[in-house]
């Protein structure tokens, strides 16, 4: 069973089709990144599949239970993460935690237990009893994830949860993720950083103008797109352009202090350049092999669609 299945979704805001007979399915236990530019309909979507909002046509199951005929049940599995902070300025971070609990009906000693290893999860062990209105953004947004995970919900939805986030605070939601998914929750996480969705996620959908365009691995979705990588390489001394052509180098380009060969064949490019620098006595200081970005798929599926 899939643990979100949503089809044919439709959701038109007066003359705009924000989502676009939109049909998704998350396997149980994965992290699934939706991407999309700005305007995209990632958020309308995740407010359909949240039961948020209701759908102009179509439906939605979370593990199995029909979201618009038995919200409550369906709600009780979920944590939802929304774009803008929903925790409140004038409570403390433990009163925020503690109300979150009380709606999803945890009894007050099992409150008690899991607000302590949230918070210090969370750094925010010594801001327990501070009010919340004044935290940075970064620990507003800690605190709303731990009122969204608070009864370990079967499924997290988060809608760009690492936006605009100091870095240790975007670590700190990341690692979240990845506990709860290791912990057995699935991951529905939009987002419009590339990098996130290529490093977290097993299955990237990607959505524009309210219609999804590509839906499958992020390194399938890479080698559908582009097929020239790259080898990077540094050596102990300053080496000549005839070094660095031939042998399977399509473009040998400078990069800092390193060379970047672009290849349909890296293993070629690897061996010669590891075979010619030990015949010439030269060293090689680093050296690394990139595939095509998911970036690049990201813009040329974006842009011909
Ligand atoms: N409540 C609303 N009323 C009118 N238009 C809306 C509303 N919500 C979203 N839209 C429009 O729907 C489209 C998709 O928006 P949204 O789902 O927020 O995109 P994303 O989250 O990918 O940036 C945009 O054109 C946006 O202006
Ligand atoms: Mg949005």
């Amino acid at each position: 069973m899939d643990a979100i299945r949503a089809e044919h979704l439709k959701k038109a805001f007066a003359t705009v089709t924000a989502v676009n007979d939109v049909s998704i399915a998350v396997k149980e236990g994965e992290i699934f990144g939706f991407l999309g530019p700005n305007g995209a309909g990632k958020t309308t979507t995740i407010r359909l599949v949240t039961g948020v909002l209701t759908p102009d046509t179509g439906t939605v199951h979370i593990n199995g239970i029909d979201i618009h005929r038995h919200p409550l049940d369906a709600k009780m599995q979920m944590g939802v993460i929304p774009e803008s902070s929903t925790v409140y300025g004038d409570m403390t971070a433990e009163q925020n935690l503690h109300m979150s609990g009380k709606m999803y009906g945890m009894p007050r000693a099992l409150r008690d237990e899991r607000i302590d290893e949230i918070l210090l999860r969370m750094g925010l062990s010594e801001k327990r009893h501070t009010l919340v209105r004044t935290f940075s953004k970064g620990m507003k947004q800690r605190v709303n994830i731990a009122c969204a995970i608070i009864h370990r919900p079967r499924v997290l939805f988060l809608d760009e949860p690492t936006s605009g986030l100091d870095v240790q605070s975007r670590r700190l939601v990341i690692e979240t993720i990845q506990d709860m998914n290791e912990q057995g929750s699935t991951i529905f996480l939009t987002t419009h950083n590339i990098e996130e969705a290529n490093t977290l996620c097993q299955t990237v959908c990607i959505i524009n103008k309210g219609k999804i365009v590509a839906q499958d691995s992020p390194e399938r979705l890479k080698k559908m797109f582009d097929t020239t990588q790259s080898v990077e390489v540094s050596f102990d001394r300053p080496v000549g352009r005839d070094l660095l052509s031939g042998e399977g180098i399509l473009r040998a380009e400078p990069c800092g202090d390193k060379w970047r060969l672009y290849t349909d064949n890296p293993d070629q490019v690897l061996k010669y350049l590891i075979g010619r620098a030990e015949r010439e006595s030269i060293g090689i200081t680093s050296l690394a092999t990139s595939g095509p970005s998911l970036e690049e798929a990201f813009i040329q599926i974006t842009e011909c669609t």
